[in-house]
Order: structure tokens, then C-alpha cells, then sequence
């Protein structure tokens, strides 16, 4: 086993995971792994492959040969298929809705695993997403529940759409959010659940600074000793 140190931060979406998590690795001078990230990377080239998402019984073998070929990577907070910066475009809404459908296939999973376990380097991961304490970093030092009511994080997700000029109606992205909720804890491959020896924080009534400040301490007792 790896003796490289793990903070694993989980979570529904929209819980601020993305921001915390990025925040704490800068703080640690560790590095940063947005797994929802590639898991939107591997639907947006899914659709671009021109596999129809709507469909009843999804392709599983092909979704997951599509995802295992892209070729990804991460620079400088962008993220890229082959020489595209993808960034933009698997932010969406729509994005986030797909990848969460593809994340019930066993096969794509599977052929996520190496990617996500390449980040684990000297001198240490906070990783974030859904399964990074139960499934992927089984051994992390430090795990992490994050969450927020689904109205508190609706009423997130809306500021950070007006912020960028995107009109959203609060009702709209209350329903999005309970519907990826419900796919992303009914599903049988790793669900999102709060694992064994995991701290359950939940942001409802802390800003950003005081969620950081939070994990911060948790990680000076926990992994920094
Ligand atoms: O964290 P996010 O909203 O960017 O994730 C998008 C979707 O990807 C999420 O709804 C489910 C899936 N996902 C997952 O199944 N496992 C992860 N570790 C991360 C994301």
C-alpha cells in the first residue's frame, strides 16, 4: 500500500467539495483530484462520440472503450481531451446530468480506476467526488462527508450561474440537484454514502473560509502529524 497521504472528501453535488478541496491541497502544497471531473470528461466524449444518452439500455462496452481512449489531462486548472480544452463545456448543467448517468455503469468505473489512483503522488492527494473514501482511496488518512441541504445547495449553484451571466430558475436546479442526488445514492456500483471512519461535515450554515478551516484542523490532527 501506498504510504503517499490521502485526504478523501465525498459528497452530494453542489456541496462545495470542488472549492474546499481545491483550497486544502493548495493549503498543503498537496495535489488536487476532481474526479467528477473526469467522469463529465468521459460523458462529454461519450456524446461526441455520438452515443445517444437518452436511450433506455445504455451501450456500456462502447461507453466505457470511448472513455477509456479519450485522452485526458489535467494543466494549470483546465481540462483537456487530447489538444481541446474542455473546461467550459463539462461545467454544464446538462454535462454534470450525463456523467451522472454513465456513472452507474460497473464497466466505465472500472476503466476509471488507474486514472484516478495515477494521482495519488509525493507529497499527498485531496481528492474529491463521490467514492474516494469507500471505493477508491480506501486507505485515505483522512475522510470526509461534505454536505449541505438540497436547497442550500441549490441556492449555490444559482449565485454561481448569475455570477457568470447564465440565467437559472432556483425550482429548476432544486429539481436537478434531488434528481442526481437519488441516481448518485440508489445506484448499486459505489453509491455515494458516508463510509466508515468518515467525518460528516455538513456547510448548511458555513461559508467557504470557515468549511476550509474546518477540514484544515481535521487535517493538522489527522494526516499532518
Ligand atoms: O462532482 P460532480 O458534480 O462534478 O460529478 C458529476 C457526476 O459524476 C456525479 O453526479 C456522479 C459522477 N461521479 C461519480 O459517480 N463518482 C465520482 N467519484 C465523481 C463523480
Amino acid at each position: 500500500m501506498s504510504a503517499v497521504p490521502v485526504i478523501a472528501i465525498d459528497g452530494p453535488a453542489a456541496s462545495g467539495k470542488g472549492a474546499v478541496a481545491q483550497a486544502v491541497a493548495d493549503q498543503l502544497g498537496f495535489h488536487y483530484l476532481d474526479s467528477g471531473a473526469i467522469y463529465r470528461a468521459a460523458a462529454l466524449a461519450v456524446v461526441t462520440a455520438g452515443i445517444d444518452l437518452g436511450a433506455p439500455n445504455l451501450p456500456e462496452k462502447d461507453i466505457a472503450t470511448v472513455a477509456t481512449r479519450m485522452r485526458l489531462s489535467f494543466k494549470d486548472g483546465q481540462v483537456f481531451i487530447a489538444d481541446h480544452n474542455v473546461i467550459e463545456s463539462i461545467r454544464s448543467e446538462e454535462c454534470g446530468k450525463n456523467a451522472s448517468k454513465i456513472a452507474v455503469l460497473p464497466m466505465l468505473r472500472s476503466a476509471l480506476l488507474e486514472l484516478q489512483h495515477n494521482f495519488r503522488r509525493s507529497p499527498g492527494l485531496v481528492a474529491e467526488g463521490r467514492d474516494m473514501g469507500t471505493v477508491i482511496f480506501p486507505d485515505a488518512g483522512l475522510k470526509i462527508f461534505l454536505t449541505a441541504t438540497a436547497e442550500v445547495r441549490a441556492a449555490r449553484r444559482h449565485k454561481q450561474l448569475m455570477e457568470k451571466g447564465i440565467n437559472a430558475k432556483m425550482l429548476d436546479l432544486l429539481t436537478e440537484i434531488e434528481e442526481r442526488d437519488a441516481r448518485d445514492v440508489e445506484r448499486t456500483i459505489a453509491p455515494l454514502r458516508v463510509g466508515e471512519t468518515t467525518v460528516t461535515i455538513d456547510t448548511s450554515t458555513l461559508d467557504l473560509a470557515q468549511s476550509i478551516d474546518v477540514i484544515m484542523k481535521l487535517c493538522k490532527s489527522n494526516v499532518m502529524q
